[in-house]
Order: structure tokens, then C-alpha cells, then sequence
């Protein structure tokens, strides 16, 4: 056996999840050969064979992985090996049914598929981890061990559990946060619907209730299952970091996942890892594009994994096109674009039997390298050989947009004056424009320190926490634009409503009281108008309308119809050194974009270079160099201009200036020294 470096920092790792178990090891040999052919250089390992691991309760078989292990070590090619725990053995169900998750019906869940395990069971807890130190202790100083991989997709299928262990541990975790139960009474508003608790023996999960359920309640109990399975996690974390203290952890993440506060947990990790699968024929993937730039945000920039993608189709949507040709590149190299310094697959040889078997794979059931896909597979792992030196550099961007998980839970909680607010969807209304004019955005937590941007975008931040106004004033009060929209400003982190007029915490910054909302019914409109020049025009908004008065702000856009005709609909403030935008109503695009476009050319956030609409360009940055990316989304061949200068085209080996032709699906990287 060779004798390995990691492959971190200085590699760009590529493979997929590999599930030899369920081949004979002929078979696996074919796949050393395949690998090594198409790039591979890190796979993911024992992802879900905990029952082939351990037979029953008192036996354990690694021979297996033993053999596995040794083969990959042979061939070259790194492990992140998972601890396995994503899917308990049968014998765990048989023997100690209270490790199954219970509904909010009582009902519990069988075994037979996946993820079939209480977050708060111990008995689940304690035979993982000893699995875990297993693992730990036997493979610790193997040279193919690169990277550990706890669980897989926490939450994925069961992010709620409502059995016996989850209440008693909720009640544990309310006395921690709470202290008296005076203080949950208060902070719950418990004098409403004769809620009042005298001993935390009388509080329940928020499962079958007849009507609404206290928010407060439901707030703190999305809060407690997000903790309950980072418990999980870090059960499995400490174990591993005992033994294996300089390697990687991590658990891979889910674009845009409710359930988990993934800035919190994210603390935990050592690097950043999440599963996209895009709809393959429904244009330019967009929603991909804001969770890359999550995901690098989660860790303060640092560069994060791809650690699934589909290289053809899923198997679990309704219909399951095909990506077309060209399209698993391009999508790829979207993500190192936008700070990913790894691209993996789900799976690396499509199955034969299971749930999955109609799932695409680096290896299609024909078996061997002539498949389309495994040429595409093959051309991209050779490429990326050539681009490591873009290994750790980062994205600096001067736009930010705040999200947080805690807003996202309490906005859409039941029972509000609209249930077509959605958080995400009010996100994608601003960051879509953001995205088509190639502008880098971070994400940004609301009590973040926000000095390096020029412009922070807030939709819909229902909920301000104590120190988040104080927080906004200073970015804008130092120089900042900021521009936040309906229903923002509205409640505390109990989900209590800030009192003294909407949005009582941001009524200084924004120079504005709103009165009282109206929330639009499906299909109804009203109209905004606007006279002055930059904005000038009459537009389209619906969903929303906020009465607004001024209180030192100014009206830049008025509402045209109903009892508030001429009210204002979108407010600008001029605070300290900055200034502070409002939009009462959700505008069409057209206004939206035009008042972002403004606030860019206001606050100097630029695009790294000029290019067409559906063309995507990034750019990464190591200190003395610069990379620029530049994808072509749209269906037709594209020429873009270049700044001054020389720059190396990184796949194409040849020196550019001017400019740049692409065709469909076509993209460069140009490197340029920093002089
Ligand atoms: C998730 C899981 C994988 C697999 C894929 C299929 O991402 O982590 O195990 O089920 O979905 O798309
Ligand atoms: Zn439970």
C-alpha cells in the first residue's frame, strides 16, 4: 500500500458515493479501472451499511470494508467514510421498536426503507457511536481515510419526531432555555386560549391539535428537533474527533432544507458539503445558484464540497428527464464557479436492485466506459486535473442578503394575515436579478457583522431579535444601503409582536410607520407608479400591500388603485451616512429590477465583467490571481468583450484578450495575475 496525503487542501475532489456492497467484488476491480480512467480521486463509503457492518447487537463484520479500504488505497483513490448510522439494521427495529419515529398522528414508522430512527432515542444514539468508534479505532491510520461523513442528509425523510423520548427531551430542553416556567408562560403569551403551564409535565410536542397550536411552541419546537439531530451529529463528532483529530467531519446538507438551522450547525463542520439536484429541462438553474452561494456563506466563504449531483436523471420525481448533453458539465462547473472545491455524484455505478436502481450513476447499467454518460463523466474528471490551483481561492462579494433560519420557521408559521408569504420565494424575488446581473451575493445572519458589504438585501424579515435594528442602523448609519420589504420588523424571537407600529423596530431606520397591511387575494393586482426618472413607469404588484405613513422617508413609488391610491408603496430613507429602502408590495420583476439596478450603480457593486443575460460569471480570487468563470446557459453560441489585459484560458491552454466565443453549454475559466 502507498502511502497517501490528503487530499485537502491542493486537490479538487471528484467522485461519487460508492456502494460496492451491493456488487460482487469482481466487479469492484472494473471499477478501480474506471475510475482511474475518468479522474476519480475520492469516493464516499459505507454510507448505508450499518446492517452488513453489524449483523446483530453483539457482532461485527469489517471485512469487507477492510478489503474496500485497502483496494482504494491500492488504486490511488481517497475515502470519506461515513459512519454509516443513516439507516439502522432490522434487528434495531425488532429489538427496540422506540428507536422508530413516531407522526404527529402517534403512528410509528416501519423499517424497510431509510432514516427510520428517533433523533432522541439513546438506544439509536449509543449503538451508533459504538459502531462509530469502531470504524474510528480501525481505520484511523488507513492510508485511504481522507474525510469522515456522519449520517447522510439529517432530516431528509423524518425531521419530526413525536414520540414519548422526543417530549421528555423537549421538556429538557425548554427548562434549559427557559429557566421557571413563568418565563415560557410569558415568552409563549400562555394567558391566550387557556394555555397557562403549572408543571412542565403538562407540556406536549405541538403534534394533533384541534386548531392552531401555540406559535411559541411550534417556534421552539422546529428549534428543538434542528438541536435534536445536531445532538445526533455531534454524538458521532466527538467520537471521531477523539481519535482522528486533523481530519475532516462533515454531514452533507439539502438545498434550501426548513428543518435544519444550518448556520448553527454548520459551527460544527470542517467543511460545507450539500446534495443539488436541479429539474434538468427547466432552464437555468437558479435555485442551485443561491444554495452554492448559501453553502459558501454557511462557513464565512470558505469553499465548500458538491457532494451530490445526478450526472443523468433522478428517479424520484414524477417524470425524470434526462440532463441533456453538455448540461452535468456546465451545472459543474457552476458550482466550482461559485466556490466549490469538490464534485461529487450520487452514485458512482447505478444499482440493480433497490429503491434507486432507476437513478443515473457515473456508470450506467450497460456497465462499462462507452456510455455517454461515463464519456461525460470521464471528459470532466480529466479536466478538473488541470484547474487545482483553484483549490481554496474565495469569492469577495459586496452585496449580501440576510437569511435566517429562525425567520424562515416563524414567517411561515400557520395562521397569518397571508399563507402566500414564502421566504424563499421572497429571497428569489431579489436574488434572481441579482443572479442575472452576475452580482456576487453572500448570505448574511441578521446580527452579522456587515462592514464589508455595500448593500444588504432583507426580504420579508418578519422577525428582528433583539440587537438586529441596532445592528442594521450601524451598516447603514457607517455608509450602507439597505433595502428590506413587507412584513419585516413584525415580531420578536418568541414570535410576539413588536408593539408601536409595524415595523416597530425599523421605524427609525426606515423613516416609515405601517399602519396596517392588506394581503391581496390569488390573482388580484394593483398598480405602482412612479415619476421620477431613474424609476420612472407604472407596474404591476400583488400579494401585498402595506398602509404606509412617512415619518421622514420619502414615497418613490405610489399605489394606483383600492381606498389607498397615492399611498406610498416603496420608501427611501436617508439615514446617517446610508440609506434605507422599504417596498410594501410584491412589485413585478420589471420594478424590481430597475430599483436594484439603481441601488447597485448607488452603492458601486459591479458584475466582474459585462455579459449577456443567461450568461453566469463569477469570479475567485487567490491573492495573486483572479479566476473568472464565465458559463453560456443560453441555447445560442455568445461573444463577450474582456477588460483589458491577457488572460490564460485554463481549459482551452491558450492566452486570450478581447474577447471570448462561446457556444451552448460551453464555458471558460480565465486566470489573470494580479499586477
Ligand atoms: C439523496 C441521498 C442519496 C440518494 C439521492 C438520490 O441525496 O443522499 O442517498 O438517495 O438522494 O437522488
Ligand atoms: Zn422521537
Amino acid at each position: 500500500m502507498a502511502s497517501m496525503r490528503i487530499p485537502f487542501p491542493d486537490k479538487i475532489c471528484y467522485g461519487g458515493d460508492y456502494n460496492p456492497e451491493q456488487w460482487p467484488e469482481e466487479v469492484w476491480r472494473d471499477d478501480m479501472r474506471l475510475m482511474k480512467k475518468a479522474g476519480v480521486n475520492f469516493v464516499s463509503v459505507g454510507i448505508f451499511s450499518w446492517a452488513l457492518l453489524q449483523p446483530d447487537k453483539e457482532r461485527y463484520d469489517f471485512a469487507w470494508l477492510d478489503r474496500l479500504m485497502d483496494l482504494l488505497a491500492d488504486n490511488g483513490i481517497y475515502a470519506d467514510l461515513a459512519t454509516a448510522t443513516a439507516s439502522p439494521p432490522a434487528w434495531m427495529a425488532r429489538d427496540y421498536p422506540e428507536t422508530l419515529p413516531v407522526d404527529e398522528n402517534g403512528a410509528r414508522y416501519t423499517n424497510g426503507s431509510r432514516q427510520h430512527y428517533c433523533p432522541n432515542s439513546p438506544v439509536y444514539r449509543e449503538y451508533g457511536q459504538k459502531l462509530v468508534r469502531r470504524l474510528v479505532n480501525r481505520y484511523k491510520s488507513h492510508p485511504a481515510l481522507a474525510m469522515w461523513h456522519i449520517n447522510n442528509e439529517y432530516g431528509c425523510h423524518i425531521s419530526r419526531c413525536y414520540c414519548k423520548q422526543c417530549e421528555a427531551a423537549f421538556r429538557v430542553w425548554l427548562k434549559d432555555k427557559y429557566g421557571s416556567i413563568e418565563t415560557l408562560n410569558d415568552r409563549w403569551g400562555t394567558n391566550f386560549w387557556s394555555q397557562t403551564y403549572y408543571d412542565w409535565s403538562e407540556i406536549h410536542l405541538p403534534g394533533k391539535t384541534p386548531t392552531y397550536a401555540n406559535p411559541g411552541q411550534l417556534l421552539d419546537y422546529q428549534r428543538f428537533m434542528s438541536d435534536s439531530l445536531l445532538e445526533c451529529y455531534l454524538g458521532e463528532y466527538r467520537v471521531i474527533k477523539e481519535g482522528t483529530p486533523d481530519l475532516p467531519v462533515m454531514t452533507n446538507f439539502m438545498p434550501h432544507f426548513k428543518p435544519l438551522d444550518y448556520f448553527k450547525w454548520a459551527k460544527h463542520m470542517d467543511i460545507v458539503t450539500w446534495d443539488s439536484y436541479p429539474e434538468p429541462t427547466a432552464g437555468i438553474p437558479v435555485g442551485a445558484a443561491m444554495d452554492h452561494d448559501l453553502m459558501r456563506s454557511l462557513r464565512g466563504g470558505q469553499p465548500f464540497m458538491l457532494m451530490e449531483q445526478v450526472t443523468s436523471q433522478v428517479n424520484w420525481r414524477q417524470h425524470n428527464p434526462l440532463k441533456r448533453p453538455g448540461v452535468m458539465r456546465l451545472w459543474s462547473y457552476q458550482a466550482l464557479a461559485r466556490g466549490g472545491d469538490g464534485i461529487m455524484f450520487f452514485q458512482w455505478r447505478a444499482s440493480r436492485a433497490g429503491a434507486e436502481k432507476f437513478h443515473g450513476a457515473m456508470v450506467t447499467h450497460t456497465g462499462d466506459e462507452h456510455s455517454r454518460v461515463y464519456k461525460e463523466v470521464e471528459q470532466l474528471g480529466n479536466e478538473l486535473k488541470m484547474l487545482d490551483e483553484i483549490v481554496g481561492s474565495r469569492i469577495s462579494a459586496k452585496a449580501a442578503i440576510v437569511f435566517d433560519y429562525d425567520n424562515w420557521w416563524a414567517l411561515e408559521l400557520p395562521s397569518k394575515p397571508s399563507a402566500d408569504v414564502k421566504y424563499i420565494e421572497q429571497i428569489r424575488h431579489y436574488y434572481d436579478h441579482l443572479f442575472r446581473k452576475n452580482i456576487a451575493v453572500d448570505f448574511v445572519q441578521p446580527a452579522d457583522d456587515l462592514s464589508r458589504y455595500d448593500l444588504v438585501i432583507a426580504p420579508a424579515l418578519y422577525m428582528v431579535a433583539e440587537g438586529v435594528a441596532d445592528n442594521l442602523e450601524r451598516f447603514v448609519g457607517n455608509g450602507g444601503t439597505l433595502l428590506t420589504t413587507f412584513f419585516s420588523g413584525i415580531v420578536d424571537e418568541h414570535d410576539r409582536i413588536h408593539l408601536g407600529g409595524y415595523p416597530a423596530p425599523l421605524r427609525k431606520l426606515l423613516g416609515i410607520c405601517v399602519e396596517e397591511f392588506d394581503p391581496m387575494l390569488p390573482g388580484q393586482t394593483n398598480r405602482v407608479a412612479v415619476t421620477e426618472a431613474t424609476l420612472y413607469g407604472e407596474y404591476s404588484c400583488n400579494l401585498w400591500a402595506d398602509l404606509i405613513r412617512l415619518e421622514g422617508a420619502q414615497s418613490i413609488a405610489a399605489f394606483t388603485d383600492d381606498f389607498f391610491a397615492g399611498m406610498p408603496a416603496a420608501t427611501v430613507n436617508a439615514f446617517g451616512k446610508g440609506k434605507a429602502y422599504y417596498v410594501g408590495t410584491q412589485a413585478e420583476p420589471a420594478f424590481i429590477s430597475r430599483l436594484l439596478d439603481r441601488l447597485l450603480s448607488d452603492s458601486n457593486v459591479e458584475a466582474p465583467l459585462a455579459a449577456p443575460e443567461g450568461v453566469e460569471v463569477t469570479c475567485r480570487e487567490h491573492e495573486d490571481r483572479r479566476y473568472w468563470f464565465i458559463l453560456n446557459h443560453l441555447p445560442e453560441t455568445v461573444t463577450i468583450p474582456l477588460p483589458p489585459g491577457q488572460f490564460d484560458d485554463m481549459l482551452g491552454r491558450t492566452t486570450v484578450s478581447d474577447n471570448i466565443v462561446l457556444q451552448k453549454n460551453e464555458l471558460s475559466i480565465l486566470r489573470s495575475l494580479n499586477v
